[in-house]
């Protein structure tokens, strides 16, 4: 039975319809909107090219390729490269892209869009000659609909220009050119709108929730419509529907139809487990499906408390999250989903629950992978506002477009279950300027006036009363960079407000490199210093937490703070993953950072296992450093753990003491006279042994092994499988200072999408098919082609035992 409930119409003249119904309804097989990938063969030249949207210029001596791509991270590092070492040294430049393709004459009555997920930066586009669109904001996704410039049936081209000439415009590595997913969407006259869907949930329990549902239609042709909305579980089955019938047409695109639906007894979306619905709704004309639209639906709800901190689904959960800039490593910028899967499945294991997307919007896979996987995203827009940070950056074009940005962000996002706050600027200089008093409402009321579900805040480098944004009254909850020995004076500054830790930390260390003494902590004074005189030769920091800039603490001493006061809702800790640029403390030869708690090729540094041992379940036990030194050297010796009372260390089967956290601990610590042979770590609980850790003094290079992280993967020309390298003596142990150069070698549908080792200071490409080792370790990124079969890789070294492995691509 249809029931329906009310037709408002709305102040902005918009036609508003509430309703609800109880229709059932199957069946209805008919696509009718195409959402095609569009990455495939794409001309493209590095250059500036005149004239190069010209419909008749011949790109047939272009490189082809498919997209994402970005050509920055095939280029030569050189602190010479306008970027700087601060983004990544790489080259920027322009360049164009070219992609010919046909539509169906049976489209003709069709309506035809390119959506593109991200550009860097300063695009042109244009279709058949025709200029579709400037958009210089690097990081936004846009559309372009191509409707009345295409040959239905004939040939057409669309060319992209893309300039990332005028540099530095970023003060981490930006990544240049079409480096996210391309779109073509294809849909009917009356379909739903571009982001069209928005979905909400503003009342639940665990018996059951509200659904709001808001639908924005482009009724082109002015015809009368019907909604069809199901609302279905993971397991595809209907738990709620509704129908709405007679939408009154409106020839432009501002039919927006509401719907509400009751779900019984839903399966809340939580970071332990992230349950997802589908909201699947279709648009009938006199009967005929017009268009079908899925959005994704997590239910849960949430609380900030001034006093209690978050709460997710009614219990209390600190938000333990990492910022991370969004470059994969060697991969560049060009996004890859089973890349991002892999980062966000390395953070899940060290009990990580949060990212926040510094300092811009994200790739939409990203969060795909959060509502799924769990995780408790912030998104940011803007690291700056009217004043510049670098030279080149946004600011210059803020003023026109931050509305237009911030819009099409939130317009994105906002059913995502997992984005749980906005951020409306990172360290803003603004801050201290009267002009905050105004930009800051703005840029908020364009946020709520789009969703008013999620708290919008900003990342406040200087969070005290004189900060103007705060002072604004805008934001909803206050962010702290940095400053965690003024978080305890927090609610006599800002009494009943709410607290953040947007950003914390940014600890300093290079995998597998110790120096002693461990428990003397380094300070680098200033980012605006020179590089260090002071710092390593070979510009290598301590992975002992005990390396830190002066804005920020090391590891230990953030999260003591952190886990203190449970009105400290959540942390970001600066970073989860090493990124390309910002080579704090050191700059050239340097060219990436040391702030990850896992390196550039994913191999996590020793503090991952601190906070596992926090944020876990996992039974930890990690010791560290390795065991090569010269005799007689001291040698601190710590170890991290849980689920134990004690840790005993035995070096050659001497003991050399129990160890006990007492206080606020985080790890022991034993001082050794160094000698070779085997160092031993024992947990115990109540007397009872939990783990043991052995590292053996490692010989000669003697082998090479290599661990796949997935050895049946896609043959879909995109999955990937990250192969670890690892450099080991004739007993098998990991030689920690090896550097041999491996070489790789693949045979199969497949190729190498890029090599790394983690460290800051290497120059060679990441797309070759050789890698030096670092620290005894190097990383092989395994592309399918769209082939599927065996692929054998295979790595050799002078003097070493080769190793090979054998995937699958299915
Ligand atoms: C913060 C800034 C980050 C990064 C970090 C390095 O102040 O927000 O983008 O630069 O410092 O410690």
């Amino acid at each position: 039975m249809l029931i329906k409930k009310a037709l408002l119409q709305r102040t902005l003249g918009l036609l508003c319809l509430y309703f609800i119904a109880l229709l059932p309804f199957k069946g209805y097989s008919q696509e009718a909107r195409s959402i095609a990938d569009f990455d495939k063969d794409w001309h493209f030249h590095l250059g500036d090219v005149n004239d190069g949207q010209t419909t008749s210029l011949n790109d047939a001596s272009w490189r082809l390729l498919n997209l994402p791509h970005d050509w920055s991270i095939e280029g030569k590092f050189s602190k010479d490269n306008p970027a700087t070492p601060e983004g990544g040294a790489l080259p920027g430049g322009i360049g164009w892209y070219r992609k010919t393709f046909t539509v169906p004459a049976s489209s003709k009555n069709k309506l035809v869009y390119i959506d593109f997920d991200g550009v860097y930066q300063k695009s042109d586009v244009w279709v058949n000659g025709h200029h579709l669109g400037f958009r210089p904001n690097g990081y936004i996704s846009f559309r372009y609909e191509l409707t009345p410039y295409l040959n239905f049936g004939g040939k057409n081209t669309i060319a992209v220009k893309v300039d990332n000439s005028v540099q530095p415009n970023s003060r981490w590595y930006s990544g240049s050119g079409i480096y996210r997913n391309v779109w073509l969407v294809t849909t009917n006259k009356t379909a739903i709108d571009h982001w069209g869907t928005y979905v909400t949930t503003p009342q639940v329990d665990e018996k059951s929730a509200k659904v709001n549902f808001e639908i924005k239609i482009r009724n082109a042709e002015g015809q009368k419509l019907s909604l069809k909305t199901v609302i279905e579980n993971q397991t595809g089955e209907v738990v709620s529907e509704g129908s709405l019938d007679d939408v009154v047409p409106s020839k432009d695109s501002s039919v927006i139809a509401k719907q509400v639906f009751t779900v019984e007894n839903p399966v809340l979306w939580s970071v332990e487990r992230p349950y997802l619905y589908r909201v699947i709704t279709k648009v009938l004309v006199n009967s005929k499906i017009v268009d079908e639209y899925t959005t994704p639906l997590g239910i849960r709800y949430f609380n900030f408390d001034a006093d209690k901190g978050f709460s997710l689904n009614g219990k209390p959960l600190k938000i333990l999250g990492v910022c991370d800039h969004h470059d994969l490593g060697s991969l560049g910028a060009a996004v890859n989903t089973r890349a991002l899967e892999r980062q966000l499945q390395i953070l899940k294991a060290m009990g990580c629950n949060g990212i926040r997307t510094s300092h811009n919007p994200p790739a939409p896979e990203l969060l795909d992978l959060c509502d799924k996987m769990g995780f408790i995203v912030m998104d940011e827009a803007f690291d700056c506002w009217e004043w510049e940070k670098v030279k080149y950056d946004y600011h210059l074009y803020f003023k026109e477009w931050h509305k237009r940005d911030l819009e099409d962000q939130i317009l994105r996002d906002r059913n995502h279950p997992s984005v749980i706050i906005w951020s409306i600027g990172n360290e803003i200089p603004q801050q201290g300027d009267s002009t905050a008093l105004r930009i800051a409402p703005e840029l908020a009321g364009i946020v709520h006036s789009l969703d008013t579900t999620r708290p919008i805040t900003t990342a406040n480098d200087r969070p005290d009363t004189s900060n103007k944004i705060i002072k604004s009254g805008a934001i909803d909850l206050v962010g702290y960079n940095y400053h965690e020995f003024d978080y305890a004076k927090f609610h006599a500054r800002y009494p009943g407000k709410k607290f953040i830790a947007t950003e914390t930390t940014s600890g300093l260390e290079t995998r597998g490199h110790y120096d002693m003494p461990s428990d003397s902590i380094r300070v680098w004074p200033s980012r605006y210093d020179k590089p260090f005189t002071d710092g390593n030769k070979d510009n290598s920091v301590s992975a002992y937490d005990n390396v830190r800039p002066a804005w920020g603490s090391t590891h230990e001493a953030t999260w003591k703070v952190m886990k203190k006061y449970d009105f400290l809702s959540g942390m970001f800790i600066w970073t989860g993953f090493d990124y390309l640029g910002e080579p704090t403390p050191y700059s050239w030869p340097s060219r990436s950072s040391y702030f990850g708690i896992v390196d550039l090729a994913g191999f996590p540094k020793d503090i991952y296992y601190m906070y596992q041992s926090e944020w876990t379940n996992t039974p930890v036990l990690h010791i560290l450093p390795h065991w090569n030194w010269t005799p007689g050297k001291t040698v601190d010796v710590w170890a991290f753990y849980n689920h134990a009372d004690e840790v005993e260390l035995f070096l050659n089967g001497k003991s050399l003491g129990v160890k006990k956290k007492t206080g606020d601990d985080l790890h022991v610590m034993w001082r050794v006279k160094y000698e070779p042979g085997t160092l031993k770590a024992v947990s115990r609980k109540d007397g009872k042994v939990v783990l043991t850790r052995e590292i053996h003094t490692a010989g000669k290079p003697a082998k090479i092994e290599l661990i796949a992280d997935r050895k049946n993967i896609k043959a879909d020309g995109k999955d990937l499988s990250f192969i670890t390298v690892k450099i080991l003596d004739k007993d098998g142990n990991l030689v920690p200072d090896a550097d041999n150069l491996v070489n790789f070698e693949i045979n199969g549908s497949a190729f190498i999408a890029g090599v790394d080792n983690g460290d800051e200071v290497n120059h060679d490409s990441f797309k070759v098919n050789y890698r030096k080792a670092f620290n005894g370790l190097a990383l092989a990124i395994v592309q399918t082609k769209a082939k599927a079969g065996n692929i054998t890789f295979t790595a050799t070294s002078k003097g070493l035992q080769p190793a090979n492995i054998v995937l699958q691509a299915k």
